[in-house]
């Protein structure tokens, strides 16, 4: 099929909810996207923050080939050895000491949200309500959409679940208002991004998420960090929040632990967790076989002893190349930021679609994350030379096509 008829398709019998760009994707290797006609993508989106090992990974590969041959599925109500492997992992390497498996990043909120209201409810006897982010992205479901702090996801689809306060991301004073004032008592959590990924890219102060975690201690609420899009190696660490030595109870993962499979996990301290019995909580598909044994890959790889100091060196290239940028072009660049091999660059007028559109052209895929905000987030096994080539790019567009 070539790929008009995939677009004819896919116009005729998908539900419209996603802008696509006029691109068709066969394969990969690496780092690299390639079209129909074998024309090459350098990819700086990974999905939407998913691939951090590329594609074709052969360690990914193997362990599926592996597991396919043994068992796809299995229940919850039985033991997979997949699974209890990668929970070890998991929390032999984090805050956590129990973990629950599901299927995506939203499903992963969800359940966040669940437990951290049944902890509430069986232990800290507080309220429901749950203090959250204005700028936010957690997902799309009722719960997730709900804590997420951006209007425009929101239109539509009220009445949305109750019990959400957003306060401005970094803004201490609003949340000690909130939890120390007459009806703090009605609050039992707080939800944070450590870094904002669909917001553009916004990173926590350390002091912020310090108070943060001060004030829940204090008054035995929950820290909930979601590391859905920054978790995982994105940031240089393993998880986001080591760079800012503050500890969650509670913490989203997903997008790219299972290489490109759909999976979440909710990870928590036992003193949480415990407030979960059977019965609570569930997932058909959580923590299937085959999709444990790929997560399984792609956390050896990159616990790999070198491979997270890689993505510090080639984020701060990264982030050294941006800047550059920032001083070459004044005019049309408002801000560049990143934290590893998470990054933004912040237009004044230019619409980061626009760019993105025109960047496919030159052979490399973004994403456009707000209205003029481009966001990086390639392979954490990005090369060097291919960095090189997306910023020749970047500047060969600014150059050619605004700089008249
Ligand atoms: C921080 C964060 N949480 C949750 C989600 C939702 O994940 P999913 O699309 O897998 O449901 C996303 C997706 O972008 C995200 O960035």
């Amino acid at each position: 099929m070539d790929a008009e008829n995939v677009k004819e398709l896919t116009g005729k019998y998908i539900m419209n909810t996603y802008g696509r760009f006029d691109l068709t994707l066969k394969e990969g290797k690496g780092c690299a996207l390639f079209d129909e006609d074998g024309k090459k993508y350098i990819d700086f989106a990974s999905g939407i923050a998913v691939n951090s090992l590329g594609y074709n990974n052969a360690a990914i590969n193997s362990a599926l080939k592996k597991q396919l041959n043994k068992l796809i599925h299995a229940s919850n109500y039985f033991y997979t050895e997949p699974q209890a492997l990668l929970a070890e992992k998991l929390c032999k390497n984090s805050f956590a000491d129990k973990v629950f498996f599901c299927n995506s990043g939203a499903e992963s909120v969800e359940g966040a949200i669940k437990l951290a209201r049944i902890y509430a409810r069986k232990f800290s006897k507080r309220g429901y309500k749950i203090i959250a982010m204005q700028n936010s992205f957690h997902g799309r479901t009722f719960g997730a959409l709900s804590a997420t702090g951006q209007d425009k996801y929101h239109i539509g689809f009220e009445p949305l679940l109750e019990g959400f306060t957003h306060v401005e991301f970094g803004d201490m004073d609003s949340v000690k208002k909130l939890v120390k004032g007459t009806h703090g008592g009605e609050y039992c959590a707080v939800i944070i991004e450590p870094v904002q990924g669909e917001g553009g890219v916004n990173i926590a102060g350390k002091d912020f998420l310090k108070g943060l975690r001060d004030l829940t201690s204090e008054n035995d609420m929950i820290l909930i960090f979601d590391e859905v899009q920054v978790g995982l190696g994105r940031t240089g660490t393993l998880f986001a929040y080591m760079n800012f030595g503050v500890e969650p109870d509670i913490m989203t993962l997903a997008k790219p632990l299972a290489g490109g499979l759909p999976v979440g996990a909710v990870l928590a301290k036992d003193f949480a967790a415990k407030a979960f019995e059977p019965g609570n909580h569930a997932s058909t598909f959580g923590g299937g076989p085959l999709v444990m044994s790929a997560a399984g890959a792609f956390f050896d790889e990159i616990t790999k002893e070198g491979f997270l100091g890689g993505v510090l060196k080639k984020g701060n290239y990264i982030k050294a190349k941006l800047n550059e940028l920032k001083i070459d072009f004044p005019e049309f660049i408002k801000d560049v930021r990143g934290i590893g091999l998470i990054a933004a660059i912040e237009f004044y007028r230019f619409k980061a679609k626009d760019i993105a559109v025109k960047l496919i052209k030159e052979g490399f895929l973004t994403t456009a994350v707000q209205d003029k905000i481009l966001r990086l987030t390639p392979p954490l096994i990005i090369k060097k030379t291919e960095i090189d080539l997306f910023i020749e790019s970047i500047v060969k567009i600014l150059n050619y096509n605004y700089n008249k």
